[in-house]
This record gives structure tokens, sequence and C-alpha cells, in this order.
């Protein structure tokens, strides 16, 4: 598969281009995974100078207002192309033209050169501009765009484009509408600036003055989480956008104030006196302006569709620190939900599922397990382990595996690096109401034993048992049902192989790792549709 991005040399472009080459494989069109061939980076300024040096990837300097080199970059079918290449909201603001022809012709140039090809997927990076002076509260997938910059109107009118282009099955295109994206390492101007600057300046030992309100909101996200849902939206079969009309959607993102970002810093430092010191002296102005931007995104769609958000701002902090500073001056060891590699999809009072994904070379942060875990694979992989003081182990995963760790009696202290050669992705299925521990807690209550038979239900087949939980299998034929009267008090649904269905989880494209929780007894019925795609679930009963 031959992958193109455009605006190849910045802070996304790069970070994309580096993860692609990790996975080395990418779903494309018909659904058909393929071994990443070519990637192509281009971009109208200098390289970088830490491009990387794979025999896969070519640089092309160009400007994609030369409808002709867009042309020639699209020079096969099926291509994927990430367009990231834009002006951006500062430099749109000062240069008005400028804007409207990199933003507007550009795009287009790139749209029509994609046209003039069959089968290309079309991903582009939309903004939460877009949205601009508003009515309180989150913004929604369904609010109508009034963009207060000419960066924002031409992200907005791109959208549409794309909605338009996908509508003529010109191309299959996809929007992420991005919150800002933090921290980026180097300096960088524009309203929203702070909120990088926040983190990486008293990281980097640089005493800072910042102009922004520290309680002002604003809607962020890591760069780990978004250049994995940008991915993960690259590579949704069709079957999961079939049916709507509107292919843009925001991104997950946390809603945070540079005060949260400046104690998520704190939190995971080893020494939080080495920081440079963050002071912050307010312009008024500057902060009303940006009390327009986006400050809580929305992204139930997204989230429905797969897409995942950072556990929390600590993470994001402690992601940095690893990747651009020097993973020495973190603490140790890091909670569950502070490892930038874990994401949070669910959470209850019962448990918390993370959702895992490591992608062949990259390996977690030193965290801890304090709770009792189920764990779901969905790949065959080969990972090592390694434990607080302990060696590496090699370790095998397996598509379809299910393991238990009892944590609560004593923690998991532990990193997981991926040998490849697929992505490790697993869900941790956290039972918070066991008896967690504190550090070094001792033995406690033992856990308790299961209270009830296992019901027999027609379909349903108990493959795991453990004080906390029953495991149950259901397979649904494509284009056949399913009901059953569940007598369960609490339940996790998990899809292990998707399918579109109608019924009790909804009427969706289900996709491996979904998870739905219910409580009560209750009946569910199943219909799967289309005659391709059977459906395999696991039911993890609380006890
Ligand atoms: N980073 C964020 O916080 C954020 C937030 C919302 C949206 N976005 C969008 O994501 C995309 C990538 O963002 P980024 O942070 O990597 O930006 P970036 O500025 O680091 O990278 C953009 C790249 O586009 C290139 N470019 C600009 N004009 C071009 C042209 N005419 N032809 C070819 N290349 C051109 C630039 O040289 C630059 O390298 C952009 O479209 C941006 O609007 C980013």
């Amino acid at each position: 598969m031959k992958i193109l991005i455009t605006g190849g040399f910045g802070f996304l472009g790069q970070r994309l281009c580096k993860r692609i080459l990790e996975i080395g494989e990418l779903v494309g069109v018909n659904d058909e995974t393929c071994a990443v061939s070519r990637v192509v980076l281009f971009d109208c300024s200098q390289p970088p100078p830490d491009l990387p040096t794979d025999s896969r990837v070519t640089f092309t300097k160009g400007d994609i207002t030369d409808a002709g080199q867009c042309k020639n970059l699209v020079d096969e079918d099926n291509m994927l192309v990430f367009h990231l290449a834009s002006v951006m909201s500062g430099q749109g603001e000062a240069d008005f033209d400028l804007c409207w022809k990199v933003n507007l012709e550009g795009t287009r140039n790139l749209m029509e050169a994609c046209r003039a090809r069959k089968g290309s997927r079309f991903i582009f990076a939309s903004s939460g501009a877009c949205y601009g002076e508003r009515a309180p509260g989150p913004e929604l997938d369904s609010m109508k765009l009034l963009p207060q910059t000419s960066y924002g109107m031409t992200k907005a009118c791109c959208e549409l484009m794309i909605n338009d282009y996908a509508r003529r099955g010109f191309l299959d295109g996809r929007v992420a509408r991005l919150p800002t994206v933090i921290p980026r390492p180097d300096i960088n101007s524009g309203l929203p600036a702070a909120f990088s600057a926040v983190i990486r300046e008293s990281l980097f030992g640089r005493d800072a003055t910042l102009v922004v309100r520290p309680d002002l909101r604003h809607a962020v996200c890591g760069f780990r989480v978004l250049v994995r849902n940008l991915l993960h939206l690259a590579q949704l079969p069709e079957a999961a956008l079939a049916g709507s009309s509107d292919r843009c959607m925001n991104m997950p993102s946390l809603s945070v104030t540079l005060l949260d970002l400046h104690q998520a810093v704190k939190k995971v430092v080893r020494d939080p006196a080495k920081l440079g010191r963050i002071t912050f002296e307010p312009d008024e102005a500057l902060s009303a302006k940006l009390s327009t931007f986006h400050n809580d995104m929305d992204a139930t769609r997204a989230r429905s569709l797969g897409l995942v958000g950072d556990s929390s701002a600590e993470a994001i902090a402690a992601d940095f620190v690893a990747e651009y500073v020097d993973e020495s001056l973190l603490k140790p060891v890091v909670e569950l939900e502070e490892e930038p590699r874990h994401w949070l999809t669910l959470s209850n009072p019962y448990l918390r599922v993370f959702r895992v994904e490591n992608p062949p070379g990259d390996q977690t942060l030193m965290h801890r397990h304090r709770g009792n875990s189920l764990y779901f694979f969905f790949e065959n992989t080969r990972t090592q382990g390694q434990k607080l003081s302990e060696a590496f182990l090699d370790d095998a995963v397996s598509c379809g595996e299910i393991r238990y760790g009892d944590h609560a009696s004593c923690n998991l202290v532990h990193r997981i690096r991926t040998k490849g050669p697929r992505v490790m992705c697993c869900l941790d299925v956290e039972f918070t109401a066991s008896d967690c521990k504190p550090e070094g807690g001792s033995e406690g209550p033992d856990a308790k034993r299961a209270r009830t038979e296992p019901p027999a239900i027609a379909g349903l087949s108990l493959i795991k048992e453990r004080p906390t939980a029953r495991v149950y299998s259901l397979e649904v034929p494509a284009g056949g049902s399913w009901q059953g009267a569940l007598p369960f008090e609490r339940m996790l649904w998990i899809v292990h192989r998707g399918a579109r269905v109608s019924g009790g989880l909804g009427d969706s494209f289900l996709q491996p790792a979904d998870v739905f929780f219910r409580e009560g007894p209750q009946q569910l019925s199943l219909e799967v549709l289309g005659g391709q795609r059977s459906l395999a679930l696991w039911l993890v009963e609380l006890l």
C-alpha cells in the first residue's frame, strides 16, 4: 500500500509516519490488510534533520497549491492519503489570501488528484477552530459551525467539500476534527500555544510566563492518541461509516486548564523542584479570544467507532517526558491511568476498562496494576514483560486469548514491550470493587468465591471462571440471530469479532474491542445483518 502524507515534515506528519513504519501494515480498501510499501512525505518547508531513514520513505518538497504536483503525488489507485498540510490559524489571520489558497484550493487540488484515481481513501485533519463563538456547553458533532478565524472557515469549508466528494463516490473521505494537540516539542505561536508551553517549558527546565488565564478550559489531546486515532479512522471498514452522509467527527479530547496541566507535570516527575518555573500574567483580551475556541469537544460518535481518548493529563505529560525529554525524569512507576498507552474506555463503580495498543518496537512505561484484571487479546504477537527490578522475559499472546491477574492481593508493577510482528492489542478489564491494596499492601481478605452456579443459556459457553468474574463466549453466524434471558446483575459485553448488528447492543457496526456494560436481568436479542461477517462476543458476568 502506498501512503501519502501532506504536511509530512510537520509535527503530526512526522509522528504519523513513524507510527506507520512501526506498524508495517494497514487495512485499506476492501478491508484488506496490506503491507506498507511506500510512505511519501510531501511538504513545502525544509526537511527537519531527524527524518526517518527507512527505505520505504521518500521525501518530496513541493506545494499543494500546484495542481500538477498533486496529480503526480497520487499516482496509483487505492492510495491512502493523509492530508495534513495547512496554513495554521495565526498565519491564516495574518494572510487571508495564502490561507484561502493553501487550505481551500490546495485541498481541492489534492481531492481532484484522488478523484482521478480509483479507491482513494482521504483522511483530513480539520480543527475545533471550526466551532468559533457558540452557546456555552460542549461542542457537539451536530452543531452549526460558526468559525471566528479564516483558518477555521477554511477547515469548515473543507469538511463540506469532503462530504460531497464522498457522497458522489469520488473518494472515501474521513475527517478528524482535532482539538489542540499537545505538547508540541518546539516553541510555537498561536493562542493555544500556552497549552503546550506549560508542559514543555517546565520539563525542559525553562522558566516561562504564560499570558492565558490559568483557569480557562480548552480541549486538548496528546500526540500519541491523536496519531492512533488518525490511523484507526483510516482503517475503519467502509461498512462502519455506511449510511452516514457526514464523514466528519470530533476527536476525543480532555477539557483542561493550564493549572490542570501544570499539576499533572508535577505529579509524574521524580523531582518537581527541577522543573522550570511557570508564572501566569493573563492578558484578558487574549484569554477572551481563546475562550471562543473549542473547550469541551464531545466525541460520542468517534468513541462509538473505536476512537480513544487520553486517560488523564498526567498521561499526556508522562508521554512527553519519555518521548522528548528523558524518561529518567519520571517517577519510577506511574499509575495505570497515567500510562500513555492505556486508554480508559469505560469506567463505573465496578470496573475500569482500558484499551491498550502497543506497536512493534514500542514499550509502555513502568506502571502499577492495583486491581484484579481480566485481559482480552486481539492479535497474535510476541511481547516481552519486565517486572520492577527484574529482567525482560519473552512472551507471546494470541488473538482470542484471555488471561487473569490477581493483582489486588499483590500489585503488579511492570512494563510491556512489543516485539512483533503485530501491534499488541488488548483490553484490560480491571475490577475496581475487588479489594485493591495500597502500594506494598499486605495480604487482605481472600478473593471471593463464585456465589452461584453458572446458568445454562443456549448459545453461551462458559470459558473462564475466576473469583471476580465468569467469561462466556457467544457466536452468531452471518445472517443469523440469537436471543436469551440473562439473569446477571452486572455484565460486560466485549466484541471479539465484529459485524453489523441490530438489537440489544444497538443498530451499528460492532468492531473488535467494543464494550457494553449492562445492569439487571434482561432479555437480549441480536441479529447479525449481511451474509459475510459472523459475530463473536465475550460476556463477562461480574460476581
Ligand atoms: N497540531 C494541532 O494542535 C492541530 C489542531 C487542529 C488541527 N490541526 C491540523 O492538523 C494538521 C497538521 O498539524 P501540525 O500540528 O502537524 O502542523 P504543522 O504546522 O507542524 O505542519 C503542517 C505542515 O504543512 C506544511 N505546509 C504548509 N503549507 C503547505 C503547502 N502549501 N504545501 C505543502 N505543505 C505545506 C508546513 O510546511 C508544515 O510542515 C494541519 O492541517 C492542522 O490544521 C492541528
